[in-house]
C-alpha cells in the first residue's frame, strides 16, 4: 500500500476521473476527420465544445434534459453552421468519431500504476452510457476501471452535486476518500465544493476559475497523480 502520501490524499481509496478534456483529447476527432474544415479546423473544433458544454449548464436550468450525444450533435451543428459549413456527411462522421477518442498519452499508464496499489478507478461523466462504453473500449481502458459512471443516471448535468453524489452512492466510499480529476476547471470546482479532494489537470494552462470550491492541487498531466498519493 502508498506511504508517504500527501496529507490532503491520505484517505484515497478511490480515483475517478472526468472523461472528454480529461482521459479522452476532444480535439481528436477533428483533427483525425475534419480535415475537409482546412484553416476552420481547429475554430470549430474550440466553437464546437464550448457549445456542448454551454448546451449541458442551459438545459440543466431549463430543466430539459437530452442526453450528451444529443447536445454533442447540437453543439457541432452550431460550430459547422456558424462557420458556413453545410455538409450532413462530415457531422455524421466527426459524431462517430467522438465514440473513438484518441486518449492522452499517460492515461493507460496512470490507469495501471493506481490499480497495481490497490486503488478504485473509475469515470464520472457528462457522456452517455454508450458513449463512455465505446470510448472506453476503443481506448482499450476497459480493464483498468472499475466503473463508468453517467449522468443519465440523475438526469441532469455536472457540476449539479447530484452527479458527484453518484459516485458515493456507486462505489461506497465517503467524499473525503474520493480523489477526483478533471481538466475542466469548473468541474473541478463543483467536484471540490461537493467536497471530494480534486487534482485539476490543468493541461491548458487556464486560469483558475472564480467559483466556490477549494482544490487540493493543481498539476498539469495524469502522470503526475501518484507521486501525490505516495506511489510511483
Ligand atoms: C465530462 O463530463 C465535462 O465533458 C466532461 O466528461
Amino acid at each position: 500500500m502508498p506511504i508517504d502520501r500527501l496529507p490532503e490524499y491520505a484517505s484515497i481509496k478511490a480515483c475517478v476521473f472526468d472523461a472528454y478534456g480529461t482521459l479522452f483529447d476532444v480535439h481528436s476527432a477533428v483533427r483525425n476527420g475534419g480535415q475537409a474544415l482546412g484553416d476552420k479546423a481547429d475554430a470549430v473544433s474550440d466553437l464546437w465544445r464550448q457549445k456542448q458544454l454551454e448546451y449541458t449548464w442551459l438545459r440543466s436550468l431549463m430543466g430539459v434534459h437530452a442526453d450528451f450525444w444529443q447536445v454533442t450533435s447540437d453543439g457541432l451543428d452550431f460550430a459547422l453552421s456558424s462557420h458556413g459549413v453545410t455538409d450532413s456527411n462530415l457531422h455524421e462522421r466527426l459524431m462517430n468519431l467522438y465514440l473513438q477518442l484518441d486518449a492522452y498519452e499517460e492515461v493507460k499508464s496512470t490507469l495501471q500504476t493506481l490499480k497495481a496499489n490497490g486503488l478504485q478507478t473509475a469515470i464520472l461523466s457528462n457522456g452517455s452510457p454508450r458513449m463512455l462504453e465505446a470510448a472506453v473500449e476503443s481506448a482499450g481502458l476497459d480493464r483498468l476501471l472499475d466503473a463508468s459512471l453517467s449522468v443519465e443516471e440523475v438526469g441532469i448535468y455536472k457540476p449539479d452535486p447530484r452527479v458527484y453524489q453518484l459516485t458515493l452512492d456507486r462505489l461506497g466510499v465517503k467524499k473525503q476518500e474520493v480523489c477526483f480529476l478533471s481538466s475542466n476547471g469548473w468541474d473541478a470546482k463543483g467536484a471540490a465544493h461537493f467536497g471530494f479532494r480534486v487534482a485539476w489537470i490543468n493541461r491548458f494552462n487556464r486560469e483558475v476559475e472564480r467559483l466556490p470550491g477549494d482544490l487540493a492541487t493543481v498539476i498539469h498531466r495524469l502522470d503526475d497523480l501518484p507521486p501525490l498519493l505516495g506511489i510511483a
